[in-house]
């Protein structure tokens, strides 16, 4: 959900506060086409966290002529220095405008600090959002902004299951969405915050390691049309347990294909293994939850309401929850599905 909060303009200063939902990819991103436009080599599709969201105030102020434009952003109260991403996203705005204009950003999220929950997906989309609206731009335009931040972050513009197409000679990369997220009342998401202090590889590092070095990913590119159908049919006819499947095999192919990159690429630990081991014991009569894991330990767990307090309690009782032992989970948070945009 993307939520306007306020706006407030005037000739030389425009003012707006906007949210954004982080999303969780069912079938993932990974592996660029092109590094300067951000584009894909296959498409992906996600659902929005609800209960978890950026908060981003912009603040546009006109620049007097001969003066720099000079940005700043801030993330839960501190400054950081503006990276190549921030500067892209600024300067395709700046291009677009006929007068010269300066951007402050200030961010913060409601997730928990140690989550590692596709902040950024969130953060950009928000600032992404906040531009297009103080500036009136187009939905492709926004949709680009979002992407020069952080590809996945595209794809938390728009409400309930959202496909980002990698686009092709023809036609730019795009998302759109198949449902809103009212489709599907009874789907929640059960996040498991795993206690980890190691540093990984990052999306933008390891993607490029996997795209130079993994022959298994071409395989799983040939995959993902049929994979990406499977996800928009089951999501449609809500059949739990073929979603749960494909959401399953896609976490488990897109781990593979790190540990195919050279040198492998590890973003799983025990607990990680442990959680994926409870589910499928979860699942041993029918299947009624499914694990999918980002560029990290962390798991998101789909399952319906009817078996979500079972699920929780099954958590409860294998592991131990806080932070003063080591490999067990720090957190869990339960959500239902993210809107749609607000304005
Ligand atoms: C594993 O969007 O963070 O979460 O485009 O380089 O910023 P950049 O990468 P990012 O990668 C997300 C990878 C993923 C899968 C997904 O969300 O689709």
């Amino acid at each position: 959900m993307i939520e306007n909060k306020r706006q407030k303009m005037d000739e030389n200063e425009i003012r707006i506060t906007v949210e954004a939902h982080p999303n969780i990819a069912l079938i993932k991103y990974w592996g660029k086409k092109s590094e300067t436009e951000m584009t894909p080599l296959n498409d992906s599709i996600s659902l929005a966290i609800d209960i978890f969201h950026a908060k981003t105030t912009l603040t546009a102020r006109r620049v007097e002529e001969g003066e720099e434009s000079v940005d700043t952003v801030s993330i839960n109260g501190r400054e950081i220095t503006l990276n190549t991403r921030f500067n892209r996203v600024f300067k395709s705005v700046r291009d677009r405008l006929d007068s010269s204009w300066s951007f402050s950003i200030s961010s913060s999220t409601n997730f928990p600090v140690a989550a590692g929950l596709a902040s950024s997906a969130a953060g950009f989309a928000a600032i992404a959002f906040a531009l297009g609206k103080a500036f009136d731009l187009s939905q492709t335009d926004i949709e680009r902004l979002a992407r020069y931040g952080s590809g996945s972050a595209s794809r938390s513009g728009l409400p309930g299951l959202v496909q980002w197409k990698k686009g092709d000679e023809k036609e730019e990369s795009s998302v759109l969405s198949h449902f809103p997220s009212s489709h599907w009342p009874d789907l929640r998401l059960v996040i498991l915050v795993v206690k980890d202090e190691e540093k990984s590889i990052s999306s933008k590092e390891g993607m490029e390691r996997t795209a130079r070095t993994s022959e298994l990913l071409q395989d799983r590119i040939r995959r993902n049309p049929a994979r990406i159908q499977g996800i928009i049919d089951s999501f449609a006819s809500r059949d739990f347990s073929t979603l749960a499947e494909l959401t399953m095999r896609d976490s488990n192919e897109f781990h593979a294909v790190c540990l195919d990159s050279y040198p492998p690429i590890q973003y799983l630990n025990t607990t990680s293994w442990s959680i994926i081991n409870l589910v499928h014991s979860f699942n041993k009569e029918s299947v009624r939850a499914a694990y999918t894991f980002d560029a990290g330990p962390n798991a998101c767990i789909f399952t319906l309401k009817e078996y979500m307090d079972e699920f929780v309690s099954l958590v409860h009782s294998s592991f131990s929850i806080g932070d003063s032992i080591e490999k067990e989970l720090r957190s869990v948070h339960i959500s239902t599905l993210g809107d749609g945009p607000k304005v």
